[in-house]
């Protein structure tokens, strides 16, 4: 009789191999110390756009790096997931492991997401080494997320069409200990995004 193909028996069957071009190798090549830059924070608290102004500033660095983006990846790898509280939870769980393999691969890798439960943060953070991953908040007030509303969203919530809108209808719990912590009002994109940069030149990153 055929075998059913359970969790178990898959993992069982399958080995690691050690690839003969080794991380250390990788990230020499590169000249930087690789790291996940695990941004979180409301929608419209400026995550994409401050990660988007830190990838360009290491471009200019001629640093190498990658930014997975929420609306992004929901596209493409993660089109069948929705915004119920166990989607959330596979989304950013496979974006955990796909960040690895970027930071395996010697990238300097800035994530983009909600991420809304403190767990799943956590979750990740274990999937790394030490000094691997930084949880970056992006503290917007959610009155100020909502009043700048870039799609549209919050309005929607407000009005009953979108159910489990993150600060509406579903619960964000923000960082209590983040490695960096950016405070957005009344600063620029760019202070933003110097403020992450000079952390990575203080911690030797890059
Ligand atoms: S997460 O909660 O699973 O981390 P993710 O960052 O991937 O969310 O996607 C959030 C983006 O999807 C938001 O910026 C917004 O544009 C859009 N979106 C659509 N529906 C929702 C919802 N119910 N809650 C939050 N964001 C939503």
């Amino acid at each position: 009789m055929k075998q059913k193909k359970t969790k178990d028996t898959i993992t069982e069957n399958i080995v690691w191999h050690n690839t003969v071009v080794t991380h250390e190798a990788r990230a020499k090549l590169k000249n930087q110390k690789p790291v996940l830059l695990w941004f979180t924070g409301l929608s419209g608290s400026g995550k994409s756009t401050i990660a988007n102004a830190v990838e360009s500033k290491l471009l200019s660095l001629r640093k190498f790096s990658y930014l997975l983006d929420g609306d992004n990846v929901r596209h493409g790898l993660n089109k069948d997931l929705g915004f119920s509280d166990d989607d959330r939870v596979e989304n950013i769980r496979r974006i955990g492991e796909v960040a690895k393999l970027f930071v395996d691969s010697g990238q300097i890798v800035l994530t983009a997401f909600i991420s809304p439960f403190a767990s799943d943060r956590e979750q990740v953070k274990n999937l790394f080494e030490e000094g691997q991953f930084l949880e970056v908040y992006i503290d917007t007030p959610i009155e100020v997320c909502e009043q700048r509303d870039p799609k549209g969203l919050y309005k929607k919530a407000r009005a009953g069409e979108i159910k489990n809108f993150t600060g509406v209808g579903s619960e964000y719990q923000p960082p209590l200990d983040p490695d960096i912590h950016i405070k957005t009002l009344g600063i620029t994109i760019e202070e933003c995004a110097a403020m992450i940069i000079a952390v990575l030149v203080d911690r030797k990153y890059i």
